[in-house]
Order: C-alpha cells, then structure tokens, then sequence
C-alpha cells in the first residue's frame, strides 16, 4: 500500500514535469538551430550540463530588460546559451563567449554558424583567468553570464563586477543545486557556489536574488543588478 507521503511526492514530480515541459513549450520553444546544438553536445560526448530553454529565454529577458549591446560569457560549452544570448543583441551588438577546450569552442563557433549570430557572437579559447584580465579594454559589458568550473566563480564574479557597468547584470547558474551551497562542504565547485551566494547576497554593489528556475526548482541562476559604478569596483 502507497502512503500517503508517496502519493504526495509523486504528485509534486508530475506537477513539476507538466511545468517544465508545458512552460518550455509556451515561453522557449526551441528552433532547428538550438536542437542541434543540443545534438553536439552528445555527437561530441561533451558533458550534458547546458542550460535548459527556459534558462535561455530568461536570460533573453534579462538581457532585454537591461537594454545589452556587449554581454560576456564565460563557458561557452557547445553554444547552446550563447545563440539564446547572441539572439537578444540589438544589430551591432556584441557577444563574446570564452571556453577552456579548443574541441568546446569549435562545436560552438559551429553551433553559432547554424544559428546565424557568427556576426556577432565569437569565442575565444583559453583558462578564463587569462583572457578576463585581457578584455578591460572592451569592457564595460551590460551583461556577464558565469557557467563554467564552479571552483573558479569566486575569481570570475570579481571579473564581472570589473567589467560591468552600473544597471547591468550578472547571471550564474547553478547557484542553487538542492540547497548544497548553503551547506557545509568539502568539495570545492560546492564551497565556492556558497561563497558566490553569500557574496552576491551581502555585497553592497549588488542587488541579488536566487532564482530557482533550473530542475524543477532544485537548481537556478543568481541574478545580480549592479548597482554601483565599475571604477569604484575594482579591488
Ligand atoms: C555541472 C555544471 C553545470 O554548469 C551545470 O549546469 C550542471 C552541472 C557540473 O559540472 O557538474
Ligand atoms: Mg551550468
């Protein structure tokens, strides 16, 4: 015999199935060029941790909603939220998206060809600790997505908000992952996502919010509004 407490749990995974797949397919319906992007992903056995369509297509509001004309992102894996990112630019707007592995960036640049965004959209290979130092000079950005290794955002958020002008935005995925940042941990991807939440949360530049918008609310993006000037940012 079910309990109840089984019956219950069930309910909630249906509830939380029929949203994802239903919401996906109302807000952020995906085109050929997205699926195949999806596609390289395992064509190319790459680690299947892309953002999902609706993390896409909140990060086009978000975009939209700062009015962004440069956007950086860092960890481009097989482009998929790049094309979802590059899709938000105004003409002559601009997305660079850095990757680690010269195989990631190639199945991008392709991915970003399919899509037709290569106008706008590049990839640059190399640790993103190298290449950030290197794009003050394009800097400021309106926007800055962080998805790359979880140990390194501690670095990265403190790049963002160098290269960030005041009323853009700085995304990061996987800042929620069933609640395990905000949990004592030894691994260092886990410490350091408790670390950016705390950061983002206390820094007074920032205004920050957790959005559990990623499996099924188990996991999300922390969304930041800068609200201080770049120059009185650097540390
Ligand atoms: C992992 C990385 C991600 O960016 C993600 O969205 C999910 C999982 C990972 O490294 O395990
Ligand atoms: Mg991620």
């Amino acid at each position: 015999m079910e309990t109840d407490e089984l019956q219950l749990l069930r309910e909630q995974a249906a509830a939380r199935q029929f949203i994802d797949s239903e919401f996906t397919a109302l807000f952020a319906p995906e085109d050929e060029a997205l699926r195949s992007a999806v596609e390289a992903i395992s064509a190319h056995n790459m680690p299947q941790i892309a953002i999902s369509p609706l993390r896409g297509r909140m990060l086009q509001v978000l975009a939209l909603a700062c009015g962004a004309r440069k956007i950086l992102e860092i960890g481009a894996l097989a482009g998929y939220s790049g094309i979802w990112l590059a899709r938000s630019l105004p003409p002559g707007g601009r997305l660079i998206s850095l990757e680690v592995s010269e195989q990631h960036a190639e199945v991008a640049r392709a991915s970003f060809a399919r899509a037709g965004v290569s106008d706008r959209a590049e990839v640059r290979v190399g640790p993103a600790q190298e290449l950030l130092p290197i794009l003050t000079g394009e800097a400021p950005f309106d926007l800055v997505f962080i998805d790359a290794d979880k140990p390194g955002y501690l670095v990265y958020l403190d790049w963002a908000l160098r290269l960030t002008r005041m009323g853009g935005i700085i995304v990061a995925d996987n800042c929620i992952r069933r609640g395990s940042p905000l949990r004592q941990s030894d691994d260092p991807g886990t410490a350091a996502l408790g670390e950016y939440d705390r950061r983002v949360a206390h820094d007074p530049r920032l205004v920050s919010v957790a959005l559990p918008i990623a499996e099924g609310g188990l996991d999300g993006f922390a969304v930041s509004v800068v609200v201080a000037p770049p120059k009185a940012t650097a540390s």
